[in-house]
């Protein structure tokens, strides 16, 4: 992830310049961001041949137009280039890309990868439900999640899903006696924390110690023999997830070599049935500068080591698959100078994407037509009522004005499914473009839709 560190004028203090024109028209600066926007144009499948804004060769002005705003839009056309350029790095091995749920989980998303013919990586009751009804087969579903509830795990086991990844020695329990009771085999795999810190926004690390996620490595074994040892669950993998938006391949390798350790040493104590190495997600992706982490680069790092257990290779990447291949499409409300500050005010806040204002987040925001006006240093900001609701601060960007439209990048993984109602504002619509054709997947949420299982009228308790 590109965080954004905290700006000189963050405070908007009063008698600071109100403009700053002219910091791109540096030559420098005005080539870098160029080619910044090239590859993230690239990165997108984004053209602009004149003015106009195409995505996957439809005009976003036109879904703007006819969808309003904010607005999300995915490219389908991206998301399968991406998963085919993954599925081809690893063509030396076995292997199964199961895409994670949680970074987008609309149907119309989830049918494209299920008519790839990839596996699913859950983490709820909700997502099974909803992979379910895109169409995804029970046994390519893979069940993570660090808390499952009893009805959680009850649902799984009456669909019939592939693989329950265990967190803990309780979860353990409590499957094992479902799986009983019901007279169902589970195959089952251990989530380990590798203890690896993986160099990305503290809140996406998953794979250090101390943390939630995952077994320690000194308690895989133990667990391992418990699963062995029950009459309907058979241990057939091993995983791990390390963290997210991770752009080197070290904390892998380091992850990975503990896994094999353990494979090993499961081996050893008899414990024969794995089939699986299931090396998680956080391929990171290019939102500004980034160098991203490449599946090429990731499979030459970490396939020679995995390649040694015999064991099929399992992936869950959910941003790599979808990060690029969606946008959030905003129009602009109004403009203000305050305190040294301008300020570009637009229909999309936090609420719709949270990404900036919780991680500090980069997404490039671009005009959807572009005018030719001289650039200017903007903060882009929602209509939420907090301060820290923002999509961008200190952009430099063509000076837009009211009624005009704005497209925010990278917002495929983890927009829409982070969106809230907060302010009693009803959730964007979802638009899938695929061959030239663009299609409204979700309408806009309805406001009375946000109350309708409410009541003003308690029927109290007593
Ligand atoms: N597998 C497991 C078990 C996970 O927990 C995650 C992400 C993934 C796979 C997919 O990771 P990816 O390939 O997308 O990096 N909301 C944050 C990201 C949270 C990721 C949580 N787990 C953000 O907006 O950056």
């Amino acid at each position: 992830m590109h965080v954004v560190r905290s700006s000189r004028n963050d405070g908007g203090r009063v008698g600071e310049s109100v403009l700053k024109p002219g910091r791109a028209t540096n030559g420098q600066k005005a080539s870098d961001s160029a080619n910044r926007q090239a590859a993230l144009f690239a990165d997108a499948g984004l053209e602009r041949p004149k003015n106009s804004l195409l995505f996957g060769g439809v005009s976003l002005t036109e879904i703007a137009r006819r969808a309003g705003t904010p607005v999300y839009v995915y490219n389908a056309e991206v998301i399968r280039r991406q998963y085919q350029r993954l599925d081809l790095a690893l063509a030396a091995v076995p292997h199964h890309i199961c895409f994670a749920v949680k970074a987008n989980s609309t149907l119309a998303v989830l049918r494209v990868f299920r008519d790839l013919g990839a596996g699913a990586d859950i983490v709820s009751g909700g997502e099974l439900q909803r992979v379910l009804a895109a169409g995804f087969p029970a046994e390519q579903i893979v069940f993570s999640g660090v808390g499952k509830s009893p009805a959680e795990l009850e649902a799984a086991l009456r669909a019939g899903v592939g693989h329950i990844h265990l967190e803990s020695a309780d979860e353990l329990a409590r499957l094992g006696a479902l799986a009983e009771r019901r007279g169902k085999a589970v195959a089952v795999g251990i989530r380990v924390n590798p203890d690896v810190t993986a160099d990305t926004h503290p809140f996406i690390a998953t794979g250090q110690g101390g943390i939630k996620f995952g077994v320690p490595v000194d308690q895989v074994l133990d667990l391992a023999r418990a699963v062995h040892a029950h009459s309907r669950l058979t241990l057939d993998s091993l995983a791990m997830h390390i963290g997210s938006q991770i752009l080197d391949t070290s904390p892998y390798l380091e992850g990975v070599t503990k896994l094999v350790g353990l494979v090993q040493e499961l081996r050893a104590a008899g414990i024969d049935t794995l089939k699986h190495l299931d090396v998680g997600g956080g391929l990171g992706i290019r939102y500004k500068d980034e160098v991203p982490l490449d599946p090429e680069r990731f499979v030459a790092a970490v396939l020679p080591l995995a390649q040694e257990t015999g064991l099929s290779l399992v992936m869950e990447p959910g941003r790599f698959l979808v990060g690029n291949a969606g946008l959030l499409l905003t129009t602009v409300l109004s403009r203000k100078h305050s305190g040294g500050k301008e300020l570009v005010l637009v229909d999309a806040g936090m609420n719709d994407l949270v990404r900036p204002s919780h991680y500090m987040a980069w997404h490039e925001i671009v005009e959807l037509e572009a005018k030719g006006r001289e650039e200017m240093t903007v903060d882009v900001v929602g209509p939420v009522c907090e301060t820290g609701d923002f999509l961008g601060r200190d952009r430099v960007l063509p000076g837009v004005v009211a009624d005009e439209r704005l497209a925010v990048l990278g917002a495929g993984a983890y927009g829409f499914v982070m969106a809230s109602s907060y302010n009693s504002r009803a959730r964007p619509a979802e638009v899938l473009v695929d061959g030239g054709r663009w299609a409204v997947v979700r309408p806009r949420e309805r406001v009375e839709d946000l109350y309708a299982t409410e009541t003003a009228e308690p029927k109290w308790e007593r």
